[in-house]
């Protein structure tokens, strides 16, 4: 029987970074995946083939819309929806063979099958043709992501009524695309299909989109999709979802609540993930879930038993590529004896939409519901020379500070380049800056990075310089 330090179960962004680290840190490292292909919801279906997509689409979009704004005719622009996706399985190719090369590289054995706890230092793989082999462990890191949230009145087809897997791989683009739920998935894939030519209308149950981030970001990127022609139900609850041969219907309470229907050729059911721990043989360690099905975990990300770890979606928490890498880092580092640590309140939420959307820090609600005091400096992009260049102008940034010390508590972002732009705001946080400290900082002219400058200006002192 082979033995381990540590077998890891899933090969996501949490599961195959804590492979990368154990094995850099001299552990002994085994990685086991179900799937033929490693890299877990985000490589395969996830972050990657959706940012191609949101890529693809935004340039047909700007080829058709915006190109002869700025003087280029480019005559009648079509649009190839297989080659697009082509593509788009191309990068994803890419990138999973990459994490192949990663696992090379750092000697870590990578077994295909679905991996089951026999107890808490014995792993089952199982392969798809049946067989099975035992692996010995001292430690187990559990990575095993989460799987789309389906509505329990709403039969999933997976052709005509899908979730964002099926909607990573459409055959044609959709006459009328109907979203249920206004939040990272709905709105990321309903902005795909709206710039290739889909009339796209969401549902949502609550009364904003993106819940969870700050309500400024809601209401302006409300604003900006409405403009782009996206159409929005707030505070409408579905009641019903059927099929009848290419059409959909959708049947929800508005509002007012006055029942209302929608009909559509695809309805993408984006209403959140469940964790995912089928087949994992949890009672075989004495774990059990919690009541929302996810693995109840210590600050030290550790399980009820003392040797296994879970990390990632399957855990509490944010569920976001980036917050899964730093767990799986945290747990190796830890079982190494080292004393790492994560700043859940620094980890960063992007919604790739365009203009995009980006937070960190805590969002204005919240410090309205801590009682705690505060400053909050904005300032529109519009105002900025570099956008009025480019022509992106929507959006504004937002700079959240204590009001005695200046601390900096929240940044929140609309903006074209906001995913990468929130790194500022999360370098300053880490070093706990304050806004001044941001303000007085020079920031290159002319940039979208000014308009955290400004917004931190007038967080200070109300003294932004552009406005
Ligand atoms: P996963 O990536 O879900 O990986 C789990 C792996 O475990 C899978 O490969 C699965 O097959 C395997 N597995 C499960 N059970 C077993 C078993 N018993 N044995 C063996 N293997 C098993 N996040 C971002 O931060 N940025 C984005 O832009 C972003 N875009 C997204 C777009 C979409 C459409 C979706 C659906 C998600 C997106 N996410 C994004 C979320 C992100 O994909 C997840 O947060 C992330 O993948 C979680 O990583 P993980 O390692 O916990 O699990
Ligand atoms: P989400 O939690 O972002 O949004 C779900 C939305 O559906 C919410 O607005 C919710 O109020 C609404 N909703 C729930 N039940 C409903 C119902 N019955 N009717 C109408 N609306 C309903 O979940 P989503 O978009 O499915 O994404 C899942 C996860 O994947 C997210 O938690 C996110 O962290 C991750 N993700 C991250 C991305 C990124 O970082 N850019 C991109 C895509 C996904």
């Amino acid at each position: 029987m082979q033995k381990f330090d540590v077998v890891v179960i899933g090969s996501g962004p949490g599961g195959y970074v804590a492979a990368i680290r154990c094995a850099q840190l001299g552990m002994k490292t085994a990685l086991v995946e179900k799937y033929d292909t490693l890299g877990g919801t985000c490589l395969n279906v996830g972050c990657i083939p959706s940012k191609a997509l949101l890529d693809s689409s935004e340039h047909y979009y700007n080829a058709h819309k915006n190109f002869a704004d700025h003087g280029i005719e480019t005559g009648d622009v079509k649009v190839d929806l297989q080659k697009m996706i082509d593509r788009k399985n191309q990068v994803v190719k890419q990138t999973t063979q990459g994490i192949d090369y990663l696992m090379d590289k750092n000697k870590i054995t990578v077994l295909h099958g679905l991996g089951s706890l026999k107890d808490k230092t014995h792993v089952l793989v199982e392969k798809n043709d049946g067989e099975k082999q035992e692996i010995e462990t001292k430690n187990v890191i559990i990575a095993t992501g989460s799987k789309p949230s389906a509505l329990p009145f709403a039969k999933m087809d997976k052709e005509r009524i899908i979730t964002s897997t099926e909607a990573l791989n459409l055959k044609e683009i959709p006459k009328h695309l109907i979203v249920i739920g206004g939040g990272v998935i709905g709105l990321e894939l309903g902005s795909v299909y709206q710039r290739l030519g889909s009339e796209v209308t969401v549902v949502e149950y609550l009364d904003r989109l993106i819940p969870g981030m700050d309500g400024a970001l809601s209401k302006e990127l409300h604003k900006v999709l409405r403009k782009q022609g996206m159409k929005f139900n707030l505070s409408s609850k579905v009641t019903e979802i059927s099929r009848d041969g290419d059409k959909v219907k959708v049947a929800f309470e508005n509002k007012k609540g006055d029942a209302e229907t929608l009909e559509g050729d695809y309805c993408l059911i984006a209403v959140g993930r469940r964790p995912f721990t089928e087949g994992l043989g949890l009672e075989n360690a004495g774990i059990e879930l919690d009541e929302r099905g996810r693995i109840p975990v210590d600050e030290h990300l550790k399980t009820s038993a003392d040797n296994i770890y879970a990390i990632g979606d399957v855990i509490r928490g944010a569920m976001l590529a980036h917050k899964a890498e730093e767990e799986g880092m945290l747990v190796a580092e830890q079982l190494a004896g080292q004393k790492p640590h994560i700043d859940y309140n620094l980890i960063p939420g992007v919604v790739y939409t365009w203009p995009e959307v980006a937070g960190v820090g805590k969002t204005e609600e919240q410090l309205k519901e801590e009682g705690t005091k505060y400053k909050a400096g904005q300032f529109p992009i519009r105002a900025l020379g570099r956008a009025r260049a480019s022509g992106d102008i929507d959006g504004l940034v937002k700079v959240l500070a204590d009001e005695k010390t200046d601390e900096v508590l929240g940044v929140h972002i609309v903006s074209a380049r906001a995913a990468d732009m929130i790194a500022e705001a999360v370098v300053a946080m880490e070093f706990r800056a304050s806004a001044e400290d941001i303000a007085r900082i020079s920031h290159a002219h002319p940039t979208y990075m000014e308009a955290v400058k400004e917004a931190a200006l007038d967080a200070t002192e109300k003294r932004a310089l552009h406005i």
